[in-house]
């Protein structure tokens, strides 16, 4: 088996690269079975996640604002941002945030944890949920 020499010291910096497009000629990639790619739905979510922004941080390690910070929210327990103060329905929900349950909870907050402090911010459109969710798990390093 071949080992990468990736990573190695000699390797060079990376160089940006800068994409020209003729105006227009800009097109959404999609996958093979037709459903966008995950690049071109983290762009759209970052667009979506405008109505999360009022309440909602990303950066890592930003002091939580109304809502908890939400970096690396994918994969995280619910209510485990340290230094936020959680309602316990939502503390006490024992909810690991995989893309269903993130889903789940942004379709509708209340439905989904009754009691919770979110009380606005429910995304009804299922393919916003997904860019968004997409978006979301981009936040992650
Ligand atoms: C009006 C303010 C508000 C808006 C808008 C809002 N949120 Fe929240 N969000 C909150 C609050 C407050 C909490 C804490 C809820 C609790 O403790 O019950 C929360 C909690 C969360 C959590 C749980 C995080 C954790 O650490 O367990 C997620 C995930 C989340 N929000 C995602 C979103 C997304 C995605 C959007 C946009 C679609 C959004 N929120 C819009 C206020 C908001």
């Amino acid at each position: 088996m071949l080992i990468s020499s990736c990573g190695s010291a000699t390797a060079p910096e990376p160089v940006e690269q800068i994409i020209v497009s003729e105006p227009g000629t800009e097109k959404l990639v999609t996958n093979s079975d037709g459903s966008a790619n995950s690049q071109d739905l983290a762009a759209a979510g970052e667009a979506a996640f405008a109505i999360c922004k009022g309440c909602h941080v990303v950066e890592p390690g930003a002091a939580s604002t109304v809502g908890p910070n939400l970096h690396n929210v994918l994969g995280r327990k619910a209510g485990s941002v340290e230094g936020y103060t959680y309602s316990e329905a939502l503390a006490g929900s024992d909810i690991v945030w995989s893309e269903a349950e993130l889903d789940a909870f942004i379709a509708d907050p209340q439905g989904k944890i009754a009691g919770t402090n979110m009380v606005a911010g429910a995304v009804s459109d299922a393919d916003s949920r997904a860019a968004i969710i997409a978006y979301l798990a981009a936040q992650s390093n």
